[in-house]
């Protein structure tokens, strides 16, 4: 049975993160990412608290649409309703708790629950009771609704829920990363998600991946056979001169911008893209550039972005675009899921390029996602050596905060963005 230790004190958590600009140095003990109370400190001060994602709205297309979510430990369903409002309840049954909808996906104006049967419509309402009559004249059905997260909000497609209902509202929270949420769903008119769910676990901390999803610098070492495939099979190459930047958006937000050297179906043709494809690619960034001038829309096209909203969710807008979760089950287990978002209307064969280069990168089985699992459970069998080596390095670039040069993506401001945050909400 797991023991449930107390919540450090504050003296305690304050130790875990080292911030020292001055003298040069910014460090994380290893405890932090290994102790089962710390991860239940996290559950508390930062899943209870923040605005996390649950999906974007375009995964449920038509009304009745419902998707099954694990969002905070909390089973969730997301569900268009009957009235066409998209909504995110509590899936627990209101009678004695079981779990009213027990399958990925359907679709549904009211689901019944397998137990006793109590029946919900898509708008919450408790609307089935059987043997009404057995509860008596006082049992009054409104009182058992579904219920919902203390707060649901949509930003351009994207819907977060947060478990605070004194938390500020979505957009609030999310600051200035909303720029670069917009800077994905301009990418065309329509955005979509791809139907279809990658979910896979690793035995590793939830912050090391969440670091190592805006980590600039491991590319080249540790994905060597996705760059050299990617050179082979299509002749681009990473260049270390290129230009880059890394920002620290506020509040643990975080963004890298980079100029990769693949293709982008929005809208950067490159040969790979095939010639096919070439006309529809350009001609969708002249649109880009029509609708928003040249420079915004050079920003949409031409770079591409790995963005953190605070705590777990990752946008990987490269050769594709990806949404990611990141999900802690314990301190040493975490969860991903991710799907891809895509132009809602483009050809087959750029949709085709999009999956291919989606799922060669980036896919569970793909020629990186598995490095990047390797080398965060690498770290966390590494974390059993803690007494004796205590402490990370996440320095990288500190001096820029003393002089105010600008960041580049191979520097870790954004993991530091990261941590700071980390280290208020836990520490406070
Ligand atoms: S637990 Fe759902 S009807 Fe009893
Ligand atoms: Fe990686």
């Amino acid at each position: 049975m797991t023991q449930i230790l107390p919540p450090p004190t504050a003296t305690e958590t304050a130790e875990y993160v080292q911030d020292r600009v001055d003298e040069g140095y910014f460090r994380v003990n290893r405890a932090a990412l290994v102790d089962e109370q710390v991860y239940e400190a996290e559950l508390r001060s930062i899943f209870d608290h923040s605005w996390l994602y649950v999906g974007h709205e375009s995964e449920l297309p038509k009304t009745g649409d419902y998707l099954s979510r694990t969002v905070a430990n909390r089973p969730l369903i997301f569900w268009r309703a009957t009235d066409g409002t998209v909504r995110v309840y509590l899936n627990t049954c209101r009678h004695r708790g079981a779990m009213l909808c027990r399958v990925p996906t359907g679709n549904a104006r009211g689901l019944s629950c397998f137990y006793h049967a109590w029946t919900y419509a898509s708008t919450g309402e408790l609307t089935g009771l059987p043997d009404a009559g057995g509860y008596g004249p006082d049992f009054d059905r409104s009182r058992f609704s579904l219920r919902s997260p203390a707060r649901v909000e949509s930003y351009r497609g994207f819907v977060f829920c947060c478990f605070d209902g004194d938390a500020p509202d979505l957009a609030t929270y999310l600051g200035r990363a909303a720029d670069y949420l917009d800077l994905v769903a301009d990418q065309s008119p329509e955005m979509e998600i791809v139907t279809g769910t990658h979910e896979y676990a690793m035995d590793a901390n939830w912050k090391l991946f969440v670091e190592n999803s805006l980590d600039g610098y491991h590319l080249l070492p540790l994905h060597r056979t996705y760059f050299d495939y990617l050179k082979e099979a299509e002749g681009s190459y990473m260049d270390p001169r290129q230009e880059t930047r890394a920002e620290d958006l506020g509040t643990g937000h975080a963004v890298i911008t980079v100029e990769g050297p693949w293709a982008r179906p929005v809208a950067r043709w490159r040969p790979a893209m095939g010639e096919e494809n070439r006309e529809y690619i350009e001609q969708q960034r002249r649109a880009l550039d029509e609708k928003f001038g040249a420079e915004r829309g050079r920003r949409i096209a031409e770079t591409d972005r790995n963005l953190l909203i605070f705590p777990n969710l990752i946008i990987n807008d490269i050769m594709g675009v990806v949404v990611r979760t990141i999900t802690p089950v314990s301190a040493g287990r975490t969860v991903v899921s991710q799907w891809t978002l895509a132009t809602k209307g483009e050809p087959e064969s750029v949709r085709s390029r999009r999956l291919d280069s989606f799922v060669t990168f980036q896919g569970p089985g793909g020629l990186a996602s598995p490095d990047d699992n390797e080398a965060c459970e690498s770290c966390q069998l590494g974390f059993a050596a803690r007494e004796e080596v205590r402490w990370s390095d996440i320095s990288r670039g500190i001096h820029k905060e003393r002089t105010g040069e600008p960041f580049v993506a191979s520097d870790e401001i954004q993991q530091r963005a990261f941590w700071r945050q980390w280290q208020r909400l836990v520490a406070s």
